[in-house]
């Protein structure tokens, strides 16, 4: 099968390519500057712009599966306003929807977030909603997948958690968390993530489906920070940022060329936690999901050595 992945050279974009690689699909990485994105030698990289609806037609042609896994951070406000989220999010979807419809395409995999909704409190979730609903009303075959945040090797999220402490507590123990971390996540592992994304690609029973995707865990922020903290050796206290304080702080860094804003004052508001965890759909018991405590080396390891009784 031919796969072109769609923002194939972000984060979970090279783990999926080298996963459909590593299953023998024929795999193409679309995306804006593709040199050195360290996928396998196996994976044909093209560069491509989604806003630029022409770009996509060359990289497309004779694709059996597209995947958009193109993305704008929502934890930084994106150059060119907070606008570009609706332009690369919903627009540049549209765009790869009609290049796939072209191409002839059997399947469209679309990779959004939990929360996304058309009427979210952020920039970033709202396109990311409409987006969503472009596919659903799409004549193509589709699945659309809805993870929480996501960890693993290149992730985004752990370097967030430390820039916020640089921010907001340089050089010292303490870090003011927005409203005290209080909001909860349900990281899942890339690892664990990608084999699900890519049999979404090609398993009949998928088809127009949404699945929502979390970990094993639901953590807080201020969870999630401590943790991060503590696999460095580092103690930290966190002490509740009151929110009013948070908003200003983050506008004050936004006018002063730091990229955060509104849109991330309102998303350290909101959960990220699935209401049904899906895996199960793709053969996944939630329990076996690698943990975030696991993958920093923190989790206590109970041996079979330690809890077996041996009999002579
Ligand atoms: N990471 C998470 O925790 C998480 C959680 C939930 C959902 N998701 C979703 O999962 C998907 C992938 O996330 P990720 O973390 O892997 O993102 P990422 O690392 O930021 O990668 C984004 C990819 O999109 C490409 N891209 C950006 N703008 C583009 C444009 N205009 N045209 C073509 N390509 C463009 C980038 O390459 P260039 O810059 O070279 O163009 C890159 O390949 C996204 O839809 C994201 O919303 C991620």
């Amino acid at each position: 099968m031919r796969v072109v992945v769609a923002g194939g050279t972000g984060f979970i974009g090279t783990n999926l390519c080298t996963e459909l690689d590593q299953r023998g699909h024929d795999v193409v990485a679309l995306a804006r500057d593709p040199t050195g994105a360290g996928l396998p030698d196996g994976v044909i990289t093209k560069a491509a712009d989604v806003t630029d609806r022409d770009s996509l037609d060359g990289p497309i042609a004779g694709a059996d599966a597209v995947v958009n896994l193109v993305s704008l951070s929502p934890l930084f406000k994106p150059d060119g306003g907070d606008e570009m989220h609706d332009r690369v999010h919903r627009r540049g979807t549209e765009h790869l929807l009609d290049a796939a419809a072209e191409a002839d395409v059997d399947r469209f995999v679309q990779m959004s977030g939990l929360g996304a909704d058309p009427d979210a409190p952020t920039h970033f979730l709202r396109a990311k909603g409409r987006a969503d609903e472009t596919v659903r009303e799409s004549e193509l075959e589709h699945v659309i997948v809805r993870p929480s945040v996501v960890f693993g090797d290149g992730d985004e999220f752990v370097y967030f958690t430390k820039r916020l402490k640089e921010i907001f507590a340089p050089g010292v123990p303490l870090y003011p968390l927005p409203g005290g971390g209080r909001n909860r996540f349900q990281p899942i592992w890339v690892g664990d993530l990608v084999p699900m994304l890519a049999d979404a690609v090609v398993d009949a029973e998928h088809a127009d489906r949404t699945y929502e995707f979390g970990g094993p865990d639901v953590l807080t922020l201020r969870e999630i920070s401590e943790l991060v903290f503590e696999s460095e050796g580092r103690s930290i206290t966190v002490v509740p940022l009151p929110m009013g304080l948070a908003k200003v702080g983050l506008t004050v860094l936004g006018s002063v060329g730091f990229p955060m804003g509104r849109d991330q004052y309102r998303s350290l508001r909101i959960d990220n936690v699935v209401s049904d965890n899906d895996v199960g759909a793709f053969g996944v018991a939630e329990a076996d999901l690698k943990s975030f405590e696991e993958y920093l080396g923190l989790a206590t390891e109970t041996t079979d050595a330690a809890d077996s009784t041996v009999t002579a």
